[in-house]
């Protein structure tokens, strides 16, 4: 059997910066290639990357979802980094407080919050989106909900974007980025109760530990995966929405024109730039896919930006086009391990929409600069020139 095989580098700066040529280079290859330089099989086709997201026993993340072993040693203990039976209880307690119900009670809030931003925002009619939103918003709202307090906010940012960071190779990126995620694994381990607000989800998690509804010791692992997914990704799609509709103001203009498109427009932006475009599991045993043969032990790198591409499932995959609808997208992932924290990203981010969409008709953009980061993509600044008010 002859192996697709390329000397891609998938964590090189020039893929991150702008992965979709070479996404489309080795999806058009197969849906399976070998890529030694990662030492990695990658998968590139929507239907390989969503049937193997929806296979835990093939493709384990028990070992890790990261690209080196010290992050996934790390990451023991938490759901990301478990199969059932484990999964099935650390998930349970992660999600008992980000459910849609258990969410309800908070759209009212995050709306106004959102609006309130974007006003002063289109008010001040110059400002850099990452900063003044992209980063401001989910920060706000994340640290308010786990209920972390003093100093630990001023870490959130930098802690969160250093445990992505990690899940790569050992390069560079990595090598600076473990000292700071290191701050990151030791507050959690020495983090108590008491130093959550009361009421927070953070504090419910300690809760569910004394009544032993999830193992000992696993409270604080959870606190962890809050921290370090629950911002940098939110931060990359918050500011990607204010690039994509600044850069295509006629789908912004349909928005405006029919608000009940603001879920669709949220989809479509993390298809179009999805957050996360390359993520890790392990094959547990030799399985063949698409007549190629992964071994046993290897590590696979999914590639959900590739997936999200791919004409073969969608139509004029490379355009942005809000009214697509496509919910089926794969960048909250898919099966046991999708996005734990959906409810929230998708409360934010439609908060963010609905306020643009109603407060501004049109947004004048300088240059948007990108720094290689190894697991998210995102925009690190954006300046907005001038906002044309509706
Ligand atoms: C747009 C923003 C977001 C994106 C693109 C995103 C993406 C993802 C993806 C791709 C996965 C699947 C990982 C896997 O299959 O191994 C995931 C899992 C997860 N996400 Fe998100 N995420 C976002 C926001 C959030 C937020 C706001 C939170 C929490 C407050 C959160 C918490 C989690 C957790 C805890 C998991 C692990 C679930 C499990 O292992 O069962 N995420 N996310």
């Amino acid at each position: 059997m002859s192996v697709p095989t390329s000397p891609v580098d998938l964590f090189s700066d020039e893929v991150l910066l702008d992965p979709y040529p070479t996404l489309a280079e080795l999806r058009e290859l197969s849906g399976v290639v070998h890529l030694p330089a990662n030492d990695v099989w990658a998968l590139t086709r929507y239907n390989v990357v969503r049937d193997a997201l929806g296979d835990w026993e093939t493709f384990s993340s028990a070992a890790g979802i990261g690209f080196n072993p010290m992050v996934n040693e790390a990451l023991q203990g938490t759901s990301l980094a478990s199969d059932p039976p484990q999964h099935t209880a650390l998930r349970a307690a992660l999600t008992e407080n980000l459910s849609p119900r258990a969410l309800r009670g908070l759209k009212g809030q995050i709306d106004a919050k959102a609006d309130a931003l974007v006003a002063d925002l289109v008010a001040s009619g110059s400002f850099d989106a990452i900063d003044s939103i992209a980063r401001a918003f989910p920060l706000e709202i994340v640290a308010d909900l786990v209920g972390f307090t003093g100093e630990v906010r001023s870490h959130m940012l930098d802690w969160g974007k250093a445990a992505n960071q990690v899940i790569g190779p050992l390069n560079q990126r990595t090598a600076e980025s473990f000292p700071i995620a290191g701050e990151l694994y030791a507050w959690c381990s020495t983090v108590t109760k008491g130093d959550l607000a009361e009421g927070s989800v953070g504090r419910g998690v300690f809760e569910a530990e004394e009544r032993g509804a999830i193992p000992p010791g696993s409270a604080g692992p959870i606190i962890h995966q809050y921290l370090a997914a629950g911002v940098e990704n939110t931060v990359s799609a918050i500011g990607n929405i204010i690039a994509l509709f600044a850069a295509h103001p006629d789908q912004l203009a349909l928005v405006r024109e029919n608000a009940s498109l603001v879920p669709a427009a949220f989809n479509e932006v993390l298809r179009f730039w999805a957050p996360i475009n390359v993520w890790g599991r392990q094959a547990t045993k030799d399985v063949e896919v698409e007549g190629v043969r992964i071994p046993a032990g290897a590590r696979v790198a999914v590639c959900l930006g590739a997936g999200n591409r791919d004409p073969r499932h969608y139509e004029d995959p490379d355009e942005f086009l809000v009214e697509r609808n496509p919910v089926d997208h794969l960048s909250l992932g898919y099966g046991i391990h999708g996005c734990a924290g959906q409810g929230l990203a998708r409360l934010e981010a439609h908060a963010v929409i609905d306020a643009l969409a109603r407060r501004v008709e049109r947004l004048v953009v300088g240059e948007e600069v990108r720094v290689p980061h190894n697991a998210t993509r995102s925009i690190d600044s954006l300046p907005v020139l001038e906002v044309v008010p509706a």
